[in-house]
């Protein structure tokens, strides 16, 4: 007889795909955001912050996948309609920066949102015992504090 790898407590399998849907969300506007950013960026640093935004839209993408697919694999419902992720998002999609500083400071922000999203999601898997989904939001946290620092940095 054939067994899942992991067993979780049908309220706990809830709890997580419910924040995963969190992570997923902000990480669907994310992309939006970053894509954004890499149009319609303008100024001296044009070129590194085209390509950065670019690294974004390009990991926050697949992240998606990978985080839809772990609430497939838990046996939850990704939630992938626009209009739904966009209400739940917590990053914020941007008002219409122009410049490259505000869209920086916007994007530090989102950075900053996600990395948090994704550790708090982290530590509710630890709770539950479910190190697979722990493990990848752990290294999804660091990718965006790494994005964060990033943007931070060119604000000197
Ligand atoms: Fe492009």
């Amino acid at each position: 007889m054939t067994q899942t790898a992991q067993v979780l407590a049908p309220s706990a399998q809830e709890a997580i795909c419910e924040a995963l849907n969190q992570c997923l969300a902000d990480a669907a506007v994310a992309t939006m955001l970053a894509q954004n950013f890499h149009w319609n960026v303008t100024g001296m640093a044009f070129g590194p912050l085209h390509e950065l935004f670019q690294q974004m839209y390009e990991d926050h993408f697949a992240a998606q996948d990978e985080i839809a697919e772990r609430i497939k694999a838990l046996g939850g419902h990704a939630e992938g309609q626009l209009a739904l992720m966009l209400k739940r998002s917590k990053v914020v999609e941007d008002a219409g920066s122009s410049g490259s500083e505000a869209m920086i400071k916007a994007m530090a922000q989102a950075q900053e949102t996600l990395a948090r999203t994704m550790a708090d999601t982290a530590s509710l898997a630890e709770q539950h015992g479910d190190n697979l989904t722990e493990d990848l939001l752990i290294a999804r946290g660091q990718v965006h504090e790494k994005f964060a620092w990033m943007m931070r940095a060119y604000l000197g």
